[in-house]
């Protein structure tokens, strides 16, 4: 049959993608720059049935529901076209952690989706072509293919370059989650909300190339406080375009910016740490690997973090028959 599996790690990205060139090829205006975790992952398998009526998608043992399903389909549609299949597919995918909780499952999800579909509807794309049908799916999933460290570029298309491999730095990120349930706004409304009517878009596209460069910098010198700093000021001047938008978007709980204030409070004192958060409240905490177990206890006292995880750099993306 027709079948395979592949499984993705998620990625964080230290120098954010937030707005497109392009909406319907989707395609990001700005490059970035991310480091793949090694523990929360997705593991999806792809069938193509020939009884099927549609496509069909699973999620953590459920159907999916409906938008993620067409999303999927629409995805899937990409991959017919270029193997010249016909069938529908069943898909089966499970994540290691909570779906749609600003956990980037899209970026793991599109890619274990694209690794097994591509497999199981018998093409074997070079690895350019990969990254540039998977980011068709989600813009921050052609970095997990590579593990480590690693920068997408968009240009034509997207490319994904290893900035760095997985051992090759031992970092940590300690993830605190501020809240539970999915996010507000995902990722891909609130960027083009942000491109349409945030003031500061045109300065946000015109800084970012000096953005990459300085972490891309850092992380050659292994200067974690230059990668730190880079990762923070990208993260806050993405949310200040969300929160610019009209109607303004802020994806800050209460502790997400106690936790922040935390990390900033113990890197005065000496316990060093850099913040980065997403389209969702949790935050995560770039640190040395001997920093991570302190770093992640002080986090669990702060009001409202619900649970804190480490994770250190992982591997790209494993497909199996
Ligand atoms: C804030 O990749 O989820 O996590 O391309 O619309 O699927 P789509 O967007 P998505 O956006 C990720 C946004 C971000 C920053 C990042 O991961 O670079």
């Amino acid at each position: 049959m027709a079948t395979a599996q592949a499984t993705a790690r998620t990625n964080i990205a230290l120098v954010k993608y937030w707005g497109k060139a392009d909406l319907d090829a989707n395609l990001p205006a700005v490059g970035s720059l991310s480091m793949t975790l090694d523990g929360l992952w997705t593991t999806t398998r792809v069938s193509f049935e020939p009884d099927l009526a549609r496509d069909e998608l699973q999620l953590d043992d459920q159907p999916a529901p409906e938008p993620a399903r067409q999303r999927a389909s629409r995805f899937l549609d990409l991959v017919r076209q270029q193997s010249g299949r016909t069938e529908r597919a069943r898909v089966v995918s499970t994540n290691s952690f909570p779906t749609a909780a600003g956990l980037a499952s899209s970026a793991s999800g599109f890619c274990a989706l694209a690794a097994a579909a591509t497999r199981a509807a018998g093409i074997d794309l070079p690895a350019p072509d990969l990254a540039d049908l998977t980011r068709r799916g989600s813009g921050s999933a052609p970095r997990s293919l590579l593990g480590g460290f690693v920068e997408l570029r968009p240009g034509d298309g997207c490319q994904v370059v290893q900035v760095a491999p997985a051992d090759y730095w031992d970092l940590r990120l300690v993830i605190a989650l501020c809240a539970d349930g999915p996010k507000a706004v995902g990722s891909t409304e609130g960027m083009e909300r942000s491109r349409r009517t945030s003031p500061y878009y045109d300065r946000w596209i015109d800084d970012h190339p000096a953005d990459l460069d300085r972490a891309r910098r850092a992380i050659a010198e292994r200067e974690l406080p230059a990668l730190g700093r880079a990762a923070e000021a990208s993260c806050f001047k993405m949310h200040a375009l969300a929160m610019s938008s009209d109607p303004p978007l802020i994806y800050f709980q209460p502790a997400t910016l106690a936790a922040v204030q935390r990390v900033w409070h113990l890197r005065a004192e000496g316990l060093v740490g850099y913040v980065t958060i997403d389209a969702g409240p949790h935050v995560k905490v770039l640190c040395a690997a001997a920093d991570a177990e302190a770093l992640a206890a002080e986090l669990g006292r702060v009001d409202g973090v619900r649970r804190v995880m480490i994770q250190a750099p992982g591997p790209g993306v494993e497909v199996a028959a």
